[in-house]
């Protein structure tokens, strides 16, 4: 037998850089440079700032458009019969929706402001989706009037549209809202009618019954961020079961069924292992599983399918700059070594994790609705050589609660430098608050490359417009 012995070598196969060959196999392993985003479609992120201020969110139209061609793509090359729509509520400035609705996007709105924004867009109504589990009356009115396509949410909405359609010479497509289990947790059962229970058969039937509607959709909508595309195939599977049951007793087939939004964008949540392109299937994954149910019926009997994505679409296109403007805690961590007095030693141990370097951003929670699921990634705008440690990030507000984030590693920062936060195009602008500072200015990078204002920093005119002031109370200044 051979005893001789090898030693072990370390070769280049570790990484690339030895001391980063750690970081480089093990996702929570930190290595000793920050990663970095330097620009956004070639535009420096620090020029951004320099020129449009701070905070700023910026969009970029081509990630949107590219987004929109990729969805539009998966799902028209496996089932041509395919709509989409923009949901606007996910964010509503206009260039924004421009975007979409120059992609051929039809519109979906929730409320009466959505609904008139749309309008304001030039979308006709006969392009306009009208969901919602509240649609004021006189917005019902307008919408039967411009003929749009109103998905029914409740018993009481149904009852409503019955008065208002009564006098209607021509019948009014319109279609409702369902809900069932698709096998994922939560069930949004506040929207529509039950599948399960025969509640939406029932809505359907009586839609039938009256010769002033026509019952044009069934629509259903699971959930957001959704990471199971099974889920839609089971979606997709009871809503054709309805249609299926619906169109023998009744012999009306169903036009089309929308499956709603929910496909995510590749972000994660928070104490979810990266990285997200390992964690979010592709939007091909969740095509395959919908037109897998549709394709198999026969080709006569396929109804339109129809989209009203959020999240997948804008997300990632969005971006939030944001600078330091305060450094707190402390920044050389206390060596441990025999010099400490016994006083600073106990310091040290009850500072505990406060000790880190804490950063005062000037964007905080109130522009940034989502970050308490969302974890999104936040990068300097520039390299620093030094290793990243654990620092917490405070936004602006005079607020306890207002943390962008507890514990993230970054190099240490000056007062001054700017981070990227990504990506934050889905429901931060539309939820953002009017609380305590302005809300920002909003940059769009066209594909042209030429950034432009698509929002102006808010300034006081815009917070007081609406505002009255009672004689008593006026002061003649
Ligand atoms: C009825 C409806 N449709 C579409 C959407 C868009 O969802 P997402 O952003 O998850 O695509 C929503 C958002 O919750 C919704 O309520």
């Amino acid at each position: 037998m051979n005893f001789d012995y090898f030693p072990p070598a370390i070769s280049n196969e570790l990484g690339r850089h030895s001391l980063d060959a750690a970081a480089d196999r093990n996702f929570l392993a930190r290595g000793t440079h920050a990663p970095t985003l330097f620009e956004i479609d070639g535009i420096p992120v620090a020029s951004l700032v320099r020129k449009f201020g701070s905070p700023l969110f910026v969009f970029s139209e081509h990630g949107l458009r590219e987004k929109t061609r990729r969805m539009r793509e998966a799902f028209t090359s496996r089932y041509e019969n395919t709509r989409f729509a923009w949901s606007y509520k996910t964010n509503y400035l206009g260039a924004i929706c421009e975007v979409f609705h120059s992609e051929g996007w039809m519109a979906e709105v929730v409320s009466d402001f959505e609904y008139e924004k749309a309008r304001r867009h030039g979308v006709e109504g006969r392009d306009i989706i009208f969901n919602g589990p509240y649609k004021p009356r006189a917005a019902l009115e307008r919408a039967i009037s411009e003929r749009a396509l109103i998905q029914i949410d409740n018993w009481d909405e149904l009852s409503l549209i019955e008065e208002l359609t009564a006098g209607l010479e021509q019948p009014l497509d319109v279609g409702i809202r369902v809900w069932l289990d698709a096998g994922i947790q939560p069930v949004w059962s506040k929207f529509g009618f039950a599948v399960e229970n025969g509640e939406a058969w029932r809505a359907a039937t009586r839609i039938l019954g009256n010769r002033k509607l026509r019952l044009h959709t069934f629509h259903s909508h699971i959930g957001t961020y959704i990471l199971e595309p099974g889920a839609y195939r089971v979606a997709a599977s009871k809503l054709v079961a309805l249609r299926e049951r619906i169109h023998r007793e009744h012999g009306h087939l169903v036009p089309c069924l929308n499956l709603g939004g929910g496909f995510p964008s590749f972000s994660l949540l928070h104490g979810m292992p990266g990285p997200a392109e390992a964690v979010v299937p592709p939007i091909e994954a969740y095509a395959d599983a919908i037109t897998d149910v549709l394709n198999r019926l026969p080709a006569k009997c396929r109804p339109e399918l129809r989209f009203e994505s959020g999240r997948h679409l804008v997300d990632e296109a969005g971006y939030l700059l944001t600078s330091v403007v305060a450094i707190k805690g402390i920044r050389e961590p206390l060596a441990v070594n025999s010099d400490l007095s016994s006083r600073s030693h106990k310091e040290q141990l009850l500072l505990g994790e406060e000790g880190r370097t804490s950063y005062v951003l000037d964007a905080g929670i109130n522009l940034l609705y989502t970050a308490a699921w969302y974890q999104m990634d936040i990068l300097p705008a520039r390299q620093v050589n030094a290793p990243p440690s654990p620092s917490r990030l405070y936004g602006p507000l005079c607020m306890a609660i207002d943390v962008v984030r507890y514990t993230i590693d970054l190099p240490p920062l000056k007062v001054g430098d700017v981070l990227s936060i990504h990506p934050v195009g889905a429901y931060n602008i539309a939820q953002s608050m009017q609380f305590i500072a302005y809300r920002p200015a909003v940059v769009m990078i066209g594909i042209d490359g030429e950034p432009e204002l698509i929002r102006a920093r808010e300034a006081l005119d815009d917070i007081e417009r609406p505002e009255r002031m009672p004689a008593h109370l006026a002061k003649s200044r």
